[in-house]
């Protein structure tokens, strides 16, 4: 191909200059994980048994998790090899929004909730305000959900041990408005270029680079 303007599908064709290939950005890899408890969140490891990365057979490229979910935790785990992506879709100044579901034990107060809400002092400062619904009780055990826009360690379980509620299962539902719709746990799929686009834009990123 040598005509200027010429239109490709980054996703098929293959770019060269003076038969070299050129990697896109289009070309990097997005993975959303429909991550099940039991798989540890962590850098590839040979050595370790039940990495995630066990579950992600057939991806060549060295995708990163972005962020990290407990070993017991379930849910949306993104992992990719876009480093200015990943960056900012965990930093605290994006704000991007975290969605959990999570079993607690007891019935908070309403004194609890507000406390929840409006911040924690945890070991590592005071949480940001968060939105937190009483979704529904079981037994002596209530659900609660977490509308989070920053993302410390063990951010929810941290904050229900300092209320007095331990945290006895956790799901993230969405990361960033992705779900694991369609995906059984352990599955995963590459996220579509328009949802790539969307992250990006959400973070201050332009597709254009
Ligand atoms: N908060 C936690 O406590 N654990 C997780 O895995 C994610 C958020």
């Amino acid at each position: 191909m040598t005509h200027p303007g010429t239109r490709i599908n980054p996703r098929s064709d293959q770019v060269c200059v003076n038969g070299r290939a050129i990697q896109s950005v289009d070309r990097q890899t997005y993975i959303l994980l429909h991550k099940p408890p039991g798989y540890l969140v962590s850098a590839r490891d040979p050595h370790h048994a039940q990495t995630i990365y066990k579950l992600l057979r057939g991806i060549d490229a060295r995708v990163f998790p972005v962020g990290r979910l407990d070993l017991d935790t379930r849910g949306v785990l993104l992992l990719m090899d876009d480093g200015d992506l990943a960056f900012r879709l965990t930093h605290p100044r994006y704000g991007v929004k975290k969605v959990y579901r999570a079993w607690v034990s007891g019935h908070p107060s309403e004194a609890v909730l507000r406390a929840l809400r409006e911040g924690m002092k945890l070991s590592d400062g005071v949480t940001a305000p968060a939105h937190i619904r009483v979704m529904r009780a079981r037994g002596g055990d209530t659900e609660l959900e977490f509308v989070l826009h920053e993302g410390r360690k063990r951010q929810v379980k941290r904050m229900c041990e300092a209320a007095g509620h331990r945290v006895q299962s956790l799901i993230r539902t969405h990361f960033a408005g992705l779900t694991t719709r369609h995906l059984k746990l352990g599955q995963w799929r590459h996220l579509t270029q328009a949802e790539v686009k969307r992250l990006r834009e959400l973070v201050g990123l332009n597709q254009e680079q």
